[in-house]
């Protein structure tokens, strides 16, 4: 197989990824890029993952336990259609996931009986996965402004079994207005540049891609996480996250929100070894961001997560 060709790309995304990422950190975002990690969790009946385990090393596959997810593994150098074709992958059993994906709901901290907001939830994959981490308990409402992608939610939890969740369609920057205070866990997993999802073998991943687009991005997020903290109830929490690398639509966002202070929220840490981690950035452009960006989490690619960004804010005050 002869390597894509990074040179294909646009010029300023490159200059950028040379800004951002030092040569072996560069050379690991292209193998991820040109072959994306793989990473499935259990989806069957609770308590019995060990069978997810045991199914995936009868079939040739070297189940590798992710620390923080007890019911999720990585699948070291499996290509996506020798994993997607499985039999119990077909039948909902085993579920396809990033395991960048599957951090962001953990770094949620979602407990039994919690109500839980996911912000931007369509197609559904970490919907699905705090609807598993409230065991049956507390409210979860499931937001997304296309009409069309909702109905890929919707099938996607039907698929799952999975029932009682109130999708609601529409901008996700007004539910903090109609829906303030209401939740003990918001996720805002916002749309993003997707740099961390970039396939070097498939340009519409890519074709995208723009410095302007990136400063348009920037407002909405930022506009889309605070509505998020609207939402959430003093002393909740609210997770941003975004599978890209770019500044703008991470640093940049929660200093903005941070400095608002309508609400007000902090930064908190993210408690996870989670490989590949690095802190939030101190500065970009020229511009410097708040000292507690220290506590935000900067994944670089490696062969278990592709690049992503997230970071944990407390509405301040009690519940
Ligand atoms: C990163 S994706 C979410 C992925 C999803 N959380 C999952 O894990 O399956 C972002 C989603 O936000 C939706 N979106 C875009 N603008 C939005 C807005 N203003 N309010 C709510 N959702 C929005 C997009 O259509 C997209 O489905």
């Amino acid at each position: 197989m002869t390597e894509p060709d990074l040179n294909q790309l646009p010029a300023a995304f490159l200059k950028r990824l040379e800004l951002l990422l030092d040569p072996p950190a560069r050379a690991a975002w292209q193998r991820a890029a040109a072959r994306l990690p793989m990473s499935v969790r259990w989806t069957g009946p609770p308590g019995q993952e060990s069978r997810g385990a045991d199914y995936l090393k009868e079939h040739g596959f070297d189940p590798h336990p992710i620390g923080w997810a007890p019911d999720a593994w990585t699948l070291p150098g499996a290509a996506r259609r020798s994993v997607t074709g499985l039999d119990w992958v077909r039948s909902q059993q085993l579920f396809v996931q990033s395991a960048s994906s599957m951090a962001a709901v953990q770094a949620l901290g979602v407990q039994p009986g919690h109500d839980v907001l996911d912000l931007c939830a369509a197609p559904g994959a970490k919907t699905s996965l705090i609807h598993r981490r409230q065991e049956g308990r507390g409210i979860l409402v499931a937001n997304e402004l296309s009409r069309a992608r909702s109905r890929r939610l919707h099938a996607l939890l039907s698929r799952l079994d999975i029932t009682g969740v109130e999708i609601l369609v529409g901008g996700g920057e007004h539910l903090g207005r109609s829906h303030a205070r209401c939740f003990d866990r918001v996720l805002a997993d916002v749309p993003c540049s997707g740099e961390g999802r970039f396939h070097l073998s498939d340009q519409a991943t890519w074709s995208n891609w723009s410095e302007s687009s990136i400063r348009g991005l920037s407002r909405r997020q930022t506009a889309l996480l605070q509505s998020a903290c609207h939402a959430c109830r003093p002393g909740g929490e609210v997770l941003y996250a975004t599978c890209t690398m770019a500044p703008e639509e991470n640093e940049q966002v929660i200093d903005r929100v941070l400095s608002k202070a309508d609400p007000h929220v902090e930064l908190l840490p993210v408690d996870m070894d989670i490989p590949g981690r690095r802190p939030g950035l101190q500065s970009w452009g020229g511009v410097e961001f708040s000292n507690d960006l220290s506590h935000a989490v900067r994944i670089q690619a490696n062969e278990i997560m592709t690049p992503f960004f997230m970071a944990r804010l407390r509405k301040v005050g009690s519940v």
